[in-house]
């Protein structure tokens, strides 16, 4: 075995923002990586795609308790920090960003970022004050590691336009870039949450895929009508079954907008809950 560097790991903003203004002086190019840790492969192929452009890798590990309603699973979120530093040291990530919850939100935090009518349907809908949590978490760290770019997974597609309209709405000198979807040899998408599924709902959680496949054939052999292609879906999660099925949604590709038909490229988003785990996925299609 090969041994790797581990990473150096910085635990206060002000230490984090003084290292990313020293390598930015220097002329270097940063890159940062927003993460709740739990790190699988999806998380490792966004720092490869900013070890290919960036100088100096920044990885940020915090399980933000303002994106989770009190009902959700921040308590259980899992937590290994010495494990993920060892996967980002294998990816030759150069340093992990861990803050504290105090560090974040000392007493007296107040201020919340709204972005507007991106963050209201689907995922907002259902979780009424998840984005605002993420938008302003995403804010408060892209202030800390002010990154020439910052790298989003398309995994969680409506977060990457939250993200989008708040550096643009509010003029962060960071550049977003979204990163395909990484996915499990059988299609399911990775997610930190795969890891709550029992073994038979690993099997049945494989449906929301398989669904955004059959979508993207039925397109791609001349189905254009979104009722038929939900339909379609919705058999084959009813197939798999104990698939709680929340929402099959059709938008113009990079926007929120929904359509009845395919006739530019669409995104197909669905959530749904397999046994007692809420899982999200979406898939280009047209
Ligand atoms: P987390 O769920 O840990 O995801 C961190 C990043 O990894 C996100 O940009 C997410 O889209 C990306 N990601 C997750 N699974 C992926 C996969 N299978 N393929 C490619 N990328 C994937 O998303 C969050 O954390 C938080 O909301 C955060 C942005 C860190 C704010 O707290």
């Amino acid at each position: 075995m090969t041994s790797v560097a581990l990473p150096t790991i910085v635990r206060t903003g002000e230490e984090i923002r003084k290292r990313v203004r020293d390598a930015q002086r220097s002329g270097q190019r940063v890159g940062v990586i927003p993460t709740m840790g739990a790190l699988h492969r999806g998380h490792l192929s966004l720092v490869d795609a900013a070890r290919e452009e960036c100088d100096l890798v920044i990885a940020t590990v915090f399980v933000n308790p303002t994106q989770f309603a009190p009902h959700e699973d921040f308590d259980r979120y899992p937590r290994d920090l010495d494990r993920d530093a060892a996967l980002l040291g294998e990816r030759q990530c150069d340093l992990v960003f861990a803050p504290s919850v105090d560090e974040m939100y000392p007493k007296g935090f107040e201020t919340s970022v709204d972005v507007g009518s991106v963050a209201d349907p689907l995922e907002g809908e259902r979780r009424p004050t998840h984005f605002a949590g993420v938008a302003t978490v995403v804010l408060k760290l892209l202030n800390l590691v002010p990154a020439d770019f910052a790298y989003f997974g398309r995994k969680d597609y409506q977060q990457t336009l939250v993200v989008g309209q708040m550096i643009r709405d509010l003029n962060l000198p960071t550049q977003l870039r979204v990163c395909a979807t990484v996915r499990e040899a059988d299609g399911l998408a990775m997610s930190s949450r795969n890891a709550y599924l029992s073994p038979d709902d690993r099997q049945r959680a494989v449906a929301l895929s398989q669904s955004l496949a059959l979508a993207s054939q039925m397109v791609d052999m001349g189905e254009r009508d979104v009722v038929r292609l939900r339909a379609a879906m919705m058999n084959v999660l009813d197939q798999a079954g104990g698939i709680d099925l929340d929402y099959i949604s059709f938008v113009r590709s990079g926007t929120m907008d929904p359509v009845d038909s395919i006739a530019s490229t669409t995104v197909v988003l669905i959530a749904a809950r397999v046994g007692k785990t809420r899982l999200i996925d979406n898939r280009e299609i047209g």
